[in-house]
Formats: C-alpha cells, structure tokens, sequence
C-alpha cells in the first residue's frame, strides 16, 4: 500500500470517471449520495450477492457499479449479469508479468470511479500497482480470525489444527497475505463432525452478514487508518 494511513468518507456527490476514484469529505447527510462500490470474484459470488441485496436499499448507501474476477464462467459473474451490473475479467495467464495483470486490473477497476473497491472471494493477491491507486480503500473478506490461518485454505487449517472457535474477518487489503488492518470479526464454533465443506458454509452465513455490515458502515460513516488501527465513522 502507497500510505498504509488515509481516510475514507462517505459521499458528496456522484463521481464522474476518473483513473482514481478519490474519496471526498462528508458535508453531512443532506449531501451524501451513493458509494460506489467494485467488487471482485473468482467463484461462487455468495458474499457479492449479499452485497448486491443490501444495495436494493438505498438507505444502504453504496451500488455495485461493476463485478471483475480472474476468471471466465463463473457464477459469481453470471449473478452480475443477471442483476444487470457491467462486469470485466482480467485474467494473470494473458499477461507477461505480474506487475502488467495488476495494473490492468488497476485500470480495470478505475474505469468504473469506485469509492471502494471489496474482493469477496477473490483468489489472487493484489500487488503495488493496484494498491497506488487503491490502497487504503480496498477490503477483503477472510474465512478464519486473522491472523490465525491466513491464505488459501484457512478452514481446511483451522480445522487441522484442532480449533474450537474459528470465524471470519473483514480486513483491509495491503500488499501481503491477509495481513492487513483489520475492520470486523465474527467468531464461529467449530462442531464435532464438521468437515471443511459443513464449516465453511457456516462461516460464510456470518462472513456474508458481517460484509455487508462493515462495508455499509464504510460508506455511510466514513473509516480511519493509523497503522494498524482502523476506525468506522468519527
Ligand atoms: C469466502 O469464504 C471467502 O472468504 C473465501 O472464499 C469464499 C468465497 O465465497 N476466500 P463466495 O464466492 O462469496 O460464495
């Protein structure tokens, strides 16, 4: 991330597009319009049509203004487009480097002016050309409580390790593995005769709640980082 410290808003005004979306100060709630949020899938998309519900409300305060992922066929893509949301997909294996996909996806992303951009089961990590434009407002969801079990299979390891409590996190996106500050946990017991699919299914009914909660607390509060330290609304 270019500065792990910011700050984030809620809105003023729509945004036209721009190569970043730049957050504005909040001039009270007469003036606050809606968040514009890009989310990015690589699967299922249970927690982006989570988001996509929430956003039927629009006292939630944010709309989904574009869907990418880092693959074709999908259902989550199938879900934007039958919710009639513009989608894009970027894929690593047609670039020459990794540095080239990232700044592609940057640029994906930046055509739709995102306030905040929420990778919700998005299997690739994101690296310094896509954190210089979205560093600070750019959050993931993670099935375990950070910073136990980071990476790819975090239920498969919790449930290795024997854990009777594992759970979900909200966490802004940094340039490492799950590591950056985080915004929300929900805890969730782990049962006797769970195996990875029965766990996972039971965190992604908390993550999915917990999502939609902090992302719409984003929007509508504004958030702070000083460090490690983040802080929804003032
Ligand atoms: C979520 O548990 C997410 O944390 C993990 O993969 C799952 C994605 O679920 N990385 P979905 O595609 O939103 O249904």
């Amino acid at each position: 991330m270019t500065s792990p410290e910011g700050r984030g808003a809620a809105w003023t005004e729509e945004r036209g597009t721009s190569d970043e979306g730049r957050l504005r100060p909040d001039c009270g709630p007469e003036a606050r319009t809606t968040a514009r949020l890009v989310v990015l899938v690589s699967g299922e998309g249970t927690n982006l049509q989570a988001l996509i519900d929430a956003c039927g409300d629009a006292d939630y305060g944010a709309r989904v203004v574009a869907v990418g992922a880092d693959r074709d066929r999908i259902n989550a893509l199938a879900r934007a487009e039958r919710a009639g949301i513009p989608t894009f997909t970027v894929r690593l294996a047609d670039y020459p480097a990794r540095e080239d996909w990232d700044a592609a996806l940057a640029r994906a992303c930046a055509v739709h002016a995102p306030d905040l951009i929420v990778l919700a089961g998005f299997m690739k990590l994101v690296g310094k050309p896509f954190l210089d434009s979205f560093g600070g407002r750019c959050v993931n969801t993670h099935p375990a409580l950070l910073p136990s079990f980071p990476g790819a299979h975090a239920v498969r390891e919790a449930l290795a390790h024997g854990v009777k409590v594992t759970g979900c996190t909200v966490l802004m996106v940094d340039e490492g593995v799950d590591s950056g500050p985080i915004l929300a946990q929900a805890p969730v017991p782990v049962a006797a005769d769970d195996d990875e699919a029965t766990l996972h299914e039971r965190i992604k009914v908390a993550e999915r709640a917990l999502l939609v909660g902090t992302v719409g607390r984003m929007v509508r509060e504004g958030w702070s980082v000083q460090g490690r330290k983040v802080r929804i609304g003032s």
